[in-house]
Formats: structure tokens, C-alpha cells, sequence
């Protein structure tokens, strides 16, 4: 675990509009730890990425876009290309979020296209990942869907997967204020670590950050970010407000 730096992102969905987004970076700009500690990223609406890469210029804060494209450019009416988040300065990519999965008939298929367009545009990726409704016995013990792993990460080099992170949220703790336990978050983080190791090998499934998502908040992400396979935290509805978003920082410090 020594070997990956924690790492903390809000995902701020369709939540704020320009005056909060300015109001936020303001509280928050000067009081981020450095990179090497904790990496910090904030996922906003396109519309707000590029203003957000310049008002957190020289703060270690990454600019995080919600969604991506899977063709470099072209006629995709309504589209945000690859190339274009990568030329505004975004650094990573939130990728196959549930709302994305179930709201815009994102599929593993789509999921796997913009992965590897984001990698080869020099995005990182975050990729979202649920349970697996095959194996559930009770709906709060469904496993991480490994076929997502597994599908997202098609035709990804081991070169490529040093950049990607994987984030894992469970359907039912999505803005419901019910966390999974962080026995639960590690058994989770641990199932798609083994997954990894298989697609790759033990050694590259070490470097792999796994975030867990889902009702995270400055009072239950000590525990679950403490667990072996847990490299940090997605978060919703906490990372609204500037202040718990700082104290989850320095919780995964
Ligand atoms: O991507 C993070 C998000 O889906 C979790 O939302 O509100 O449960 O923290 P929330």
C-alpha cells in the first residue's frame, strides 16, 4: 500500500453552478497538500473544467472531467472530445459512473472506448465499477463486477494501466447516506486487486489505485480508507462542501 499515494475526488455530478465552483476553489486552493502526500482532484460539468484548470494554476488540485468521448474528434454532435480535455489542461477522467451506466446507456463497451481514448490522449482514467447482480445473495453483499473490470480494461497496455485508477461504488450506497462497512469497501477493493493481478500480474495489481465511493463522509472515510486495498475515496454529496473535502484530505493523509 506503501507504494501508492492515497488519492481523494469529489464528484461534484451536475451540482454547482459558476459563482460555487469559484467559491469552493477559493476555500480550498491554498490548503491542499502536495501531490507526492495525497492527490486531489475535483470532477465538475465540462462547462466549468477550463476555468477550474486556471483558477487551481500552481495549487496541486486536478482538474477531473465527468465524462469523455471515445473518438479524438469529429461529428459527434453534443460531445466532449478527448483531445479537447486534454488541451484545457484536465488531467483525469471519471469513467462508467453508475448515473452514467443506467442514466445514458453506458455499457462495457463504451466504457472500454473511452478508456483507451483517454489513455491515448493523455487522460488518466478513473473507472467506475458496481456490483456484480449475478453473485448477490443479499443485495448489500454483491461483489464488485469483475466483468466490468475486466471489459473496461480491454486492449489497455501494461504500460497504460499505471494510469488508470479504479473506483468502486456500490449501487445502493450511491447518495443514500448508507456507506458500505469498510470490511465490505476492502473485501470489494481486494476482489478487484486479485482481478487486476490476473489481467496483468501481482506486481503491476500493487501499483493500481482502488477508491471506494458511496456515502463517504469525514466520519466514516478514517476506517475505510485505512484498509489495505483502499487507496482513497470518491466522493458525492460530502465533497459538496469545502470543508469536509479538506478534512477527507487530510484524513487520507
Ligand atoms: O462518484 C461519487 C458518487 O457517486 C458518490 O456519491 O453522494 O454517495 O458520495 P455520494
Amino acid at each position: 500500500k506503501e507504494q501508492r499515494v492515497p488519492f481523494v475526488v469529489a464528484n461534484w455530478k451536475i451540482n454547482k453552478l459558476q459563482a460555487d465552483v469559484m467559491d469552493f476553489l477559493s476555500q480550498v486552493n491554498d490548503k491542499v497538500p502536495d501531490q507526492k502526500v495525497v492527490e486531489t482532484g475535483i470532477a465538475a460539468q465540462d462547462l466549468f473544467l477550463a476555468d477550474m484548470v486556471r483558477t487551481t494554476a500552481g495549487t496541486p488540485i486536478h482538474v477531473v472531467a465527468e465524462n469523455v468521448h471515445w473518438e479524438d474528434g469529429g461529428a459527434y454532435t453534443g460531445e466532449t472530445s478527448p483531445k479537447a480535455l486534454k488541451d484545457i489542461g484536465a488531467t483525469y477522467v471519471l469513467i462508467g459512473h453508475f448515473e452514467r451506466r443506467k442514466f445514458f446507456n453506458e455499457t462495457d463497451s463504451t466504457v472500454n472506448l473511452k478508456v483507451t481514448a483517454a489513455l491515448r490522449n493523455g487522460l488518466r482514467p478513473i473507472i467506475d465499477v458496481d456490483e456484480d447482480m449475478s453473485t448477490y445473495a443479499q443485495f448489500m453483499d454483491a461483489e464488485p463486477s469483475v466483468a466490468q473490470v475486466a471489459a473496461a480494461l480491454a486492449g489497455v497496455s501494461v504500460d497504460q494501466i499505471r494510469n488508470v485508477t479504479i473506483a468502486y461504488e456500490p449501487t445502493w450506497a450511491i447518495g443514500s447516506g448508507e456507506a458500505a462497512s469498510a470490511d465490505q469497501a476492502q473485501k470489494a477493493a481486494h476482489l478487484i486487486r486479485q482481478t487486476l493481478a490476473k489481467l496483468y500480474s501481482p506486481v503491476i495489481a500493487e501499483q493500481v489505485r482502488v477508491l471506494y465511493g458511496g456515502s463517504v463522509t469525514p466520519d466514516n472515510a478514517r476506517e475505510i480508507m485505512s484498509q489495505n486495498d483502499i487507496d482513497g475515496v470518491l466522493v458525492g454529496t460530502a465533497a459538496l462542501d469545502p470543508k469536509k473535502f479538506l478534512q477527507l484530505i487530510e484524513i487520507a493523509r
